[in-house]
Order: C-alpha cells, then structure tokens, then sequence
C-alpha cells in the first residue's frame, strides 16, 4: 500500500562525533532497533573541492573546517524539511555510505526487544492521530555547530573516542568523495586539519572547553555523551533507545 496521503510525522536522533568515532557503526545498529526509519548523512552535504581552503603551510585542500566544510543551508533545509514531511524532500541524494562495522555486537533479542516496542508506539500513533511514526538518524561530524541543525534534533548523541584511537582508525581507511574519487589523507592532514577543526568545532560543548576530558556544560540541551572505548555497543544502543522511546510524539495535527 502507498504512503502517499497519510501525514508522517518524524522524530530526528542525531548521532555526532570525531571521525572514525563510530557514527556510522552505531547508527547502523539503532536503524535495527527502529521499526521504521530514514538515514541523513552529514557526509552527502559536504562543500565541492573548489570552496575549501587550502592550507597555506602544506597546500592541501581543508575538507574538516566547519565554516567551510558544509553547505549548512542545504543541510539545514533538508533536515528541517524531513522533520516536518517525514519525507526526504526531492534532490537529496544519499551517497552510498560503506563501513567495515569491526568487532561489534549487539544481541538480536535486543534488537527485536526495540523493534517490537517501536513498532508499538507507531501503531498508537497511527490510531491516536492517523499519521505514520518515523525516526530519522543523523549523522555527522559537525553535527552540533549550526543552531539551525541543532534545533532540529530531537535527541542528540555525542560519541567521543581518544584522538589516537580515531586517528589509527581513519589512517587505515579509503574514503569516497561525492563526485566518486577516492580521498587518503595527505601528510599533516590529521594534526593541521582533523584535530584543530574538531576542536574548534565542539569546544563551546564542554566545561573549560576541554573537548578530550570535560565533561558537558550544558549548552547544548538533553545532549548524551558516549564513550565508545569504555562502553558495550549493546549498552550504548540500550541507553539511546531507552531515551528514544521516552520522546513524545505530539501529532503534527497539533504542530
Ligand atoms: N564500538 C566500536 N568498537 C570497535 N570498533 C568500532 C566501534 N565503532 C566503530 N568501530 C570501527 O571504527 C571504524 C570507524 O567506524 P565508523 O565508520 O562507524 O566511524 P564514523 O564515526 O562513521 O567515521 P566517519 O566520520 O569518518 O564516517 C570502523 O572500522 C569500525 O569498524
Ligand atoms: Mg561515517
């Protein structure tokens, strides 16, 4: 049966954090959890080649800086647009997004646990109000910069790895570009652009702006913090869902 017709109202979980922090990883398995959901990749807005920066000691491309590094418009428009359709507006296109998902685990009994109970809250929703129910996962390295993006999530996840686990990961790793080429980083590239950009990108989100050890400062509302290393994939699933699940669902009839 078509969709088209029925209101669908959406519920946005933004997944944030330093590369190869586990993004991808984690929003992998929460889509499992969720009975029915989209993806929006921060990685599909990305500024083309010829508006970045270049870095003036080494001569590369500044792909991480967050005033240049995305097209927060669009960006803001699409995630905007989706919260209030449930529908991915026309003229975004996901790239495809492959990840070698390593060593981890979540048990399936899990993963139903959270289907059943989701799927749940969408048949209430469906009988309460006639609209469909829909998660939307965002994910992105800069995902809590832009106050417009920010506002237009519901639940907000930030996972934090130590540098040197995150710089091993990327280093051993071949990434897409848009226009289908293939992006290594050049030399330098992780200490002149990766970790100052980062910095500077989520400092204001930490006590004394320490973005490796400080603990939140609150400026960003209802924000959960993850640290990947200390923590079971299963727990951390667990704890979004149980947060998840507790977001209300008003009918955008009521908007
Ligand atoms: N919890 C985890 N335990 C062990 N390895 C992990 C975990 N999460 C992710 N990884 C591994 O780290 C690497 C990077 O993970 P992932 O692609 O999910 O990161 P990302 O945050 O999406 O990175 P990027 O921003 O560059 O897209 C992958 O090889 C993945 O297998
Ligand atoms: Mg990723």
């Amino acid at each position: 049966m078509s969709n088209r017709g029925i209101r669908t109202k959406a519920i946005t979980i933004g997944v944030g954090g330093l590369t190869s922090s586990g993004k991808t990883t984690l929003v992998k398995q929460l889509q499992r959890c969720l009975h029915n959901s989209l993806i929006i990749h921060q990685d599909d807005f990305v500024s083309p080649i010829e508006k970045l920066p270049i870095n003036p000691e080494y001569g590369f491309s500044d792909c991480e800086d967050a005033p240049t590094a995305v097209d927060w418009d669009r960006m803001a428009g699409v995630l905007s647009e989706t919260r209030k359709t449930g529908r991915i507006p026309p003229g975004y296109q996901s790239l495809d997004h492959p990840n070698e998902s390593g060593d981890v685990y979540v048990d399936e009994e899990i993963i139903r646990k959270w289907r059943r109970w989701t799927q749940k809250l969408a048949s209430i929703h469906m009988e309460r109000y006639g609209e469909r129910l829909v998660w939307v996962l965002v994910e992105g390295f800069l995902l809590y910069w832009d106050a417009r993006v920010i506002s237009n999530l519901d639940a907000r996840v930030f996972l934090r790895v130590p540098e040197d686990v995150a710089r091993a990961r990327r280093e051993g790793r071949t990434y897409y570009t848009p226009d289908g080429g293939v992006w290594q980083d050049p030399p330098h590239y992780w200490e002149k652009a990766v970790w100052p950009a980062y910095t500077r990108a989520h400092q204001h989100i930490f006590k004394g702006g320490d973005v490796v050890d400080g603990n939140l400062n609150g400026e960003i509302k209802s924000m959960m913090l993850f640290e990947p290393m200390e923590m079971r994939m299963e727990d951390m699933v667990n704890e979004i869902m149980e947060s998840v699940i507790n977001i209300p669902a008003r009918p955008l009839a009521k908007n």
